[in-house]
């Protein structure tokens, strides 16, 4: 009998005695003045406390006499099996002597510092250093291309960046260090100062003054034998930033505090995951997505746990069996990853050949978010590996689960196609466009009453009213989630969809809309429409369509290669924009807005009805003709 309505009710009856016996699994400089308030209209938690989120990580386990045990194991096929395994003391020295350094070149609490790394355990040591001194740090994913990263620049305006001389992707070298110096060039607000890592495959050249050595500045501050102690902060304080792709090219800079998430994260690590101190525990994403802050770097440090630094691929590096290898290697319980990462083994190993090879007796449990996670591939995982398969749904914005199915609690029974119920912090409602409540089983905006648990964002980075436009006026007294689905008359939820133009492409949240500003800075594009199609693999790919300025006479199919080039020049390769269509026109309502919504429907080769608002039907047949052409969506042979 799982003990989850239980719990779910005992948080009901009472939010703020539930929260504040969660917190007890913290040490806290200061104890709260009360465990939840509004400030400045604002929902805050944890107000009056004082606390550090490094001490908590680290330290205290150091202090416990478990300093021994194994905080990090760095494993990289990418770079033909690195690997390096750094103990609960060793992360200390190394995180407070990269503190120091940062105290060195002037970084105090609140300063901002951007970290733009690949996957590599000094990512983890600087967002760490950060929070021992009270630095908020803004981790940028290293598939962003230099204009991303210096719009993020200019809006968290760090005084510090830390990056590598490079990252690896299959088959090629990635040199940060040009990518990072560009953005520096285009962003507004400079940094005083680039701490940079050097990487064997590609060395960076160094600007004088500017920019610093890693190993050179760690070297400097152990000869003064220098460490940072951790500096008190405020619960309410910000830990991070994390830019999330929102409705424009302006992203959203989702703030998270350091009391809030250390107590939802550390509840979530028995409770959800059944996780125990000591056990491996491994989620197979970037440290640049949320999961990989949540749970590559704070959660299971929180918990006490041997976390996973994985630079690899699910396959290629070497092959479909590496998530299998690392599994039996580093003894991990529990794997937590992209269903698009499943989908990817799935085509290259259909039956599971790999597995047998490996050792997997250890293994317990799969996660699996970041997309809908098809009936389809969970079935086919569940075969496979013989362990529960759990959906789990949740947002950058929230930091942790809003609906799963918690382990730790007695595993309820699953629902393919849901990602199960509501976790205690969540008063999820699904309504309709009244506002009110929609029936079980009827679809609606799926939304949460006020207030949201701890680790929740607060506010978005120097823009509360942006916050609570986005998020909190749609449906007065809740947060709006953005996506829409329905729940059943037992509380399972569905997500069926994003109400905004967000895709997620392989696990990582895109905007159309930021795809559409770049097509549309082309000097031969009139107009253009972004959608995402459904992707076997990748779950949603990007398409454009372009309609040419009038008098242009080039080749649009050179125009349109430019464009495919344009968005990856100015978003980045994760973009995965491979296919832009110049078209006569596009299909409009009366009032100009373009029907993305149909034209995708008709790329999914779903039913569509004709909008009775539709400025001119013939153009849907166009727009048809064209994409049976090119062989888009499902109109592939
Ligand atoms: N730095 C630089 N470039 C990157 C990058 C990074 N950190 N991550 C991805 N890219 C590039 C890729 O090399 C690729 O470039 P290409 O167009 O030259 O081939 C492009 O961005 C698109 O990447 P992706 O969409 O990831 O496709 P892929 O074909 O390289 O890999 C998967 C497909 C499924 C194997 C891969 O997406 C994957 O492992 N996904 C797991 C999802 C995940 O971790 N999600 C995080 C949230 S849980
Ligand atoms: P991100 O902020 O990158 O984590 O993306 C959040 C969005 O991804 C959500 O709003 C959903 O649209 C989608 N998402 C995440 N997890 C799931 C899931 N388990 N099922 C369906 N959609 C999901």
């Amino acid at each position: 009998m799982s003990r989850y309505h239980e719990i779910y009710e005992s948080w009901k009856r009472d939010p703020e005695g539930f929260w504040a016996g969660a917190a007890e699994e913290i040490d806290w400089i200061r104890p709260w003045d009360k465990v939840f308030d509004t400030v400045d209209g604002l929902d805050r938690w944890f107000v009056g406390a004082q606390c550090n989120t490094c001490y908590n990580c680290i330290d205290r386990h150091v202090e416990a006499g478990r300093g021994d045990q194994l905080a990090y194991i760095y494993d990289s096929p990418i770079t033909g099996g690195t690997q390096r395994k750094i103990t609960y003391a060793e992360l200390r020295d190394e995180v407070a002597t990269f503190a120091a350094a940062l105290e060195d070149l002037g970084v105090t609490k609140g300063d901002r510092v951007i970290v733009y790394m690949p996957m590599i355990p000094e990512a983890a040591i600087a967002m760490l250093a950060c929070a021992r001194i009270g630095a908020i740090h803004s981790v940028v994913f290293g598939g962003f291309a230099p204009k991303e990263l210096a719009t993020r620049i200019d809006d968290a305006r760090p005084k510090v960046m830390v990056s590598a001389s490079c990252g690896i992707e299959p088959g090629r070298v990635i040199a940060y260090k040009p990518l990072l110096d560009e953005a520096i060039e285009l962003s507004l607000s400079k940094p005083d100062h680039c701490i940079v890592l050097q990487r064997e495959q590609a060395v960076a050249q160094m600007q004088e003054g500017r920019d610093h050595d890693w190993q050179e500045l760690m070297a400097a501050m152990r000869a003064e034998g220098r460490q940072a102690d951790c500096v008190t902060v405020k619960a309410t304080d910000p830990l991070y930033i994390l830019y999330t792709s929102g409705t424009t090219g302006q992203p959203k800079g989702v703030v998270r505090d350091n009391g809030g998430h250390m107590v939802a994260l550390k509840w979530s690590m028995k409770n959800i995951y059944d996780i125990n101190p000591g056990e491996a525990f491994w989620a197979a994403s970037d440290v640049g997505w949320v999961v990989g802050h949540s749970y590559i770097v704070y959660a299971p440090l929180l918990h006490g746990c041997t976390s996973i630094i994985f630079e690899g691929k699910p396959v290629g590096t070497p092959d479909a069996g590496v998530f299998w290898r690392v599994i039996s290697e580093h003894d991990v319980v529990s794997l937590f990853t992209a269903p698009t990462a499943f989908r990817a083994i799935r085509k290259e190993d259909p039956e599971g050949t790999f597995i047998g090879q490996y050792d997997l007796s250890k293994f317990r449990t799969l996660f699996l978010a970041g997309e809908r996670a098809d009936p389809d591939t969970i079935h086919w995982a569940e075969d496979m590996l013989k362990v529960p398969v759990i959906d789990h749904w949740w947002q950058t914005e929230t930091g942790w689960t809003i609906a799963g199915n918690p382990m730790g609690l007695g595993m309820l029974p699953v629902k393919y196609g849901s990602p199960t119920v509501a976790m205690p912090g969540y008063d999820i409602q699904v309504l309709g466009d009244d506002g009110h409540p929609v029936k079980a089983g009827d679809l609606g905006a799926i939304c949460v009453k006020r207030p949201l648990p701890p680790s929740c964002l607060p506010t978005l980075w120097g823009n509360d009213e942006r916050f609570k436009e986005s998020y909190m006026s749609a449906f007065p007294g809740y947060y709006e989630t953005a996506d829409a689905g329905y729940m059943d008359d037992e509380g399972y939820l569905y997500i069926m969809a994003r109400t905004d133009d967000i895709i997620n492409v392989a696990g990582h949240r895109l905007s159309t809309g930021g795809m559409e500003e770049v097509l549309a800075s082309h000097e031969d594009v009139a107009e253009c429409a972004v959608v995402g199609i459904a992707d076997q693999l990748k779950g949603q790919a990007p398409v454009g369509f372009i309609v040419l300025k009038a008098g242009v006479n080039r080749d649009p199919g050179e125009i349109e290669k430019e464009c495919v080039q344009l968005v990856r020049q100015k978003i980045g390769a994760v973009a995965a924009l491979r296919t832009v269509m110049n078209v006569i026109r596009l299909p409009k309502t009366r009032s100009g807005k373009i029907l993305r919504g149909t034209i995708r429907k008709i790329a999914d080769g779903e039913e569509w009805k004709m909008p009775a608002t539709i400025d001119d039907p013939a153009i849907l047949d166009e727009l048809t003709d064209v994409m049976k052409d090119r062989s888009v969506g499902s109109f592939r042979a």
